[in-house]
């Protein structure tokens, strides 16, 4: 009998969706997939490196799977950016692994499996992709049942300075329309009401060969992909993450004009300084992501805008951050991810001095998120007294009489509901908000 595996993902969406093809590909080959850590015989870790502590994380969960599994250890093995980062030296930090699979090896886990259970020691992939790999998921191994991810571009070639995703993920490559409207389509066929396009910088989508965006022209490749998606009658749409550089008015035509392209779009800035925003080499400047956001207001329908922050970038003074304040205070974001720098080996900013202690990186975090917590509690106010359409998810982790879900504007939405509600959309009626979440009855 082939070995049960049991599969753990840290990190972003594009890891999620690696999992999902990842159990396609190893079910589809005769493996067991199991939700039982405590059982299964090989445990695999997808992984993240994004920041430091993402990255620790690897080799603690490690210890602490051990610990429980004493006297039936399984055979370990790391997938992911971490895998793809350090290679064989995983092999060093944490000798009781046995395979490294790589971002771009997802397809080829079932081979690799296979040897290392015929007995081979230390089994190591962290090739490219091969030509012609499907990116097929099976619906049932979907981590939900309604809501699906659907990448449409891997890697990135922006490299900004702070980040460590070129290396861990590549190059850009975008996935052909047809294959992903396709995808869309018997998502649809099979009940999915939701769809995330995702990609590190989905609006930088630039395929190879355009068959699957003919009949639609003028416009960029990403709007014209918008178009092609909505056109598959999907109920709803969102994408994720946008990049500023290539963020251009067509994308919010594409939004105005199709309804089932949800209203929200996630835009990171990173700073409000424009020497910062050079040192990061992000590619634009202050007034460039004003003018962005200028598209987003100006749109026919209220967008939600959501944005990443880093704070204590080296070289980040005082007034630097003065910048960020400014910048968060004008642009009234829906919501708001603050990070503090964290140095990854390998990049360029990790040449540069620190110059702000971790004191002062907190407190910089603090003052931020105090400063966005005032914007959002006014923003989220303004929704009470109107209904939003919530798409239910699951039960609310904090407390099992309420129901969760998201709005079509990517707020989270509580309420009191039968579980039978779970995969179906609900008109809220907002009651009332909480810090990070909009609470309602059903209408
Ligand atoms: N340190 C802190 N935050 C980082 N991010 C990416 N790299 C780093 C880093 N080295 C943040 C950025 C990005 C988000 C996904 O993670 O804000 O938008
Ligand atoms: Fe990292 Fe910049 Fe690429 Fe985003 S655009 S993944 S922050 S290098």
């Amino acid at each position: 009998m082939k070995p049960s595996i049991y599969l753990e993902t840290f990190g972003c969406q594009m890891n999620v969706a690696d999992t999902e093809r990842a159990s396609s590909r190893l079910r589809a080959s005769g493996y067991n997939l199991t939700d039982s850590m405590q059982s299964a015989d090989v445990v695999i870790l997808n992984t993240c490196s994004v920041r430091a502590k993402a990255e620790r994380k690897v080799f603690s969960r490690i210890g602490e799977i051990r610990k429980e599994r004493i006297g039936n250890e399984p055979l370990f093995g790391v997938a992911g950016c971490v895998a793809q980062l350090e290679g064989a030296t995983i092999f060093d930090y944490a000798p009781v692994v046995d395979l490294v699979v790589g971002t771009r090896a997802t397809d080829r886990l079932p081979d690799l499996i296979e040897r290392v259970m015929s007995g081979e020691k230390k089994v190591i992939d962290i090739d490219e992709r091969a030509t012609g790999e499907s990116w097929s998921v099976t619906a049932t191994e979907r981590r939900t049942s309604k809501i699906a991810f659907v990448p449409i571009i891997e890697g990135c070639n922006k490299f900004c300075s702070y980040c460590i995703v070129p290396f861990s993920r590549g190059r850009e490559r975008s996935r052909l329309a047809s294959e992903i409207v396709k995808e869309v389509l018997a998502l649809r066929e099979h009940g999915f009401l939701e769809v995330h396009l995702i990609g590190q910088n989905v609006n930088s989508y630039r395929p190879k060969d355009e068959s699957g965006l003919n009949g639609i022209s003028g416009m960029t490749p990403f709007s014209r992909l918008l178009r092609a998606v909505a056109a598959t009658g999907m109920e709803r749409i969102k994408f994720t993450t946008s990049f500023p550089r290539d963020f251009h008015a067509d994308i919010v035509t594409a939004l105005d004009e199709n309804e089932n392209l949800c209203n929200w779009v996630h835009l990171p800035v990173q700073s409000g300084s424009d020497s910062v925003l050079k040192a990061m080499r992000r590619g634009y400047s202050v007034a460039d992501y004003l003018q962005r956001i200028e598209y987003v207001k100006n749109a026919k329908q209220r967008l939600s805008l959501t944005s990443d922050v880093i704070v204590g970038f080296p070289g980040e003074s005082s007034e630097d951050f003065e910048g960020t304040l400014n910048l968060i205070k004008r642009c009234h974001f829906d919501g708001l991810y603050i990070f503090k720098y964290s140095k990854r080996s390998g990049t360029r900013a990790s040449l540069l001095p620190e110059n702000v202690d971790e004191k002062e990186k907190t407190e910089r975090f603090l003052a931020l998120e105090t400063m966005q917590q005032g914007i959002q509690n006014h923003i989220y106010s303004s929704y009470l007294g109107s209904a939003v359409d919530v798409l239910v998810e699951d039960v609310s982790a904090k407390n099992p009489e309420d129901m969760m879900g998201h709005s079509t504007c990517h707020k989270v939405v509580n309420f009191k509901g039968a579980n039978s509600l779970i995969g179906k959309i609900k008109k809220v009626l907002v009651t009332d908000v909480k810090a990070n979440s909009l609470y309602g009855i059903t209408v």
